[in-house]
C-alpha cells in the first residue's frame, strides 16, 4: 500500500499531462517498443498494487495473434511487439472498478514513457495468457492493451479512419455530473474534468458523478452496451483520472467501494 502511495505521489503530475495526450491507437510498427521505456513499465507495474485483487504485467515479446480475435467493431489491434496483460482476482464488490483503476495507471504512464496503447477488453483465452505469465488460480484476464509505436491510423485510400476518429467524442459535463454548478467546490469540479477524458468500452461513457456530503460518488447509467465488459471496470478508469483531477487542486482523498450502480465514493482527506 505504502509503495503505491510513493509511486501515485511521484507521477500524478506525469499520469495527469498523459491524459490530454493518450488515444487508442490499433496500428502499431512491428519493430519493438523502446527497451528502457518497457523496463521501466514493467518495474512500475510490479510495485503499483493499491488494492490486493488488481495487478497488470508488462509483456516484453507477446506473441502476434494476441489480439486476434478481438475485433469487434473496432478494427484489428495489430504489429505490437510487446503488451500488457490487466489482471483481477477474488469476489470483492470492488474488483473491477480496481481493476480498471490499477490498468488505468499503467496506461497513462506508458503514454509518458512515449508508448502507444489501447485498452482490449475481452477476448484474450486463459491459455493465451498462461504462456505468457503465470496466473493466479483465482486471477482472471480482463484485458489488454498492446504496447510499442503506433502507425497512423487510415483507409486502403490512405484517408484518416473516421469511426476511429469519432470514436474518441465525448459526453459533455452537463450529462456526466448533472449537478455539477455553483454548490460543487473547485476540486470537484476538475476532478470530473479529468475524468470526462477516461477512456471506456465502446467509448460507452457509463459513468456519472455527484457531489454528496462533501465528497464525490461514481455511479453507472446507461444501456449496457457490449455488456461482455464490466460497466465498473471502465468506472474504475474514470475513478483515477477523477483522483489526478482533485490533485491538480491540492485534494488527496480515499476510496470507499460501494454496491451494484453506485461504485465507488471518493472523500477528501482531513474534509
Ligand atoms: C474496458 C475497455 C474495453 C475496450 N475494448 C476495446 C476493444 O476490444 N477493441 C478496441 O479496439 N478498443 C477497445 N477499447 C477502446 C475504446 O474504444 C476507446 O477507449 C474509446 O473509444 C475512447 O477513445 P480513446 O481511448 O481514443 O480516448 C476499450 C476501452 C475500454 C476502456
Amino acid at each position: 500500500m505504502h509503495i503505491a502511495h510513493d509511486i501515485l505521489n511521484t507521477r500524478a503530475s506525469a499520469w495527469t499531462d498523459a491524459i490530454f495526450v493518450r488515444r487508442s491507437r490499433r496500428l502499431f510498427d512491428e519493430r519493438p517498443a523502446d527497451a528502457d521505456a518497457v523496463a521501466k513499465l514493467a518495474d512500475i507495474a510490479e510495485r503499483f498494487r493499491p488494492f490486493d485483487d488488481a495487478r497488470t504485467v508488462v509483456v516484453p515479446r507477446s506473441p502476434e495473434d494476441l489480439f486476434t480475435g478481438v475485433i469487434g467493431s473496432y478494427g484489428r489491434v495489430a504489429g505490437a511487439v510487446s503488451a500488457m496483460l490487466f489482471l483481477g482476482s477474488g469476489k470483492a464488490v470492488g474488483r473491477d472498478n480496481h481493476v480498471g483503476y490499477v490498468s488505468e495507471a499503467l496506461m497513462l504512464e506508458a503514454t509518458a514513457l512515449g508508448l502507444s496503447t489501447c485498452w482490449v477488453g475481452g477476448g484474450i483465452r486463459r491459455p493465451v495468457a498462461l504462456a505468457l505469465t503465470p496466473l493466479g488460480a483465482e486471477e482472471r484476464v480482463f484485458g489488454a492493451s498492446p504496447l510499442g509505436v503506433s502507425l497512423p491510423e487510415t483507409t486502403v485510400l490512405g484517408r484518416p479512419r473516421r469511426e476511429v476518429r469519432t470514436l474518441d467524442r465525448r459526453k459533455p459535463i452537463a450529462t456526466i455530473a448533472h449537478t455539477a454548478g455553483d454548490a460543487w467546490p473547485d476540486w470537484a469540479r476538475r476532478a470530473v474534468e479529468h475524468a470526462q477524458w477516461a477512456p471506456s468500452a465502446m467509448n460507452r461513457q457509463p459513468w456519472r458523478f455527484a457531489y454528496e456530503d462533501g465528497g464525490l460518488v461514481v455511479r453507472v447509467a446507461g444501456p449496457e452496451i457490449a455488456p461482455h465488459i464490466s460497466l465498473r471496470l471502465d468506472a474504475g478508469i474514470a475513478m483515477l483520472h477523477l483522483e489526478l483531477g482533485a490533485r491538480t487542486e491540492g485534494v488527496l482523498g480515499t476510496w470507499t467501494d460501494l454496491e451494484g450502480r453506485d461504485i465507488a465514493r471518493f472523500d477528501p482527506i482531513g474534509a
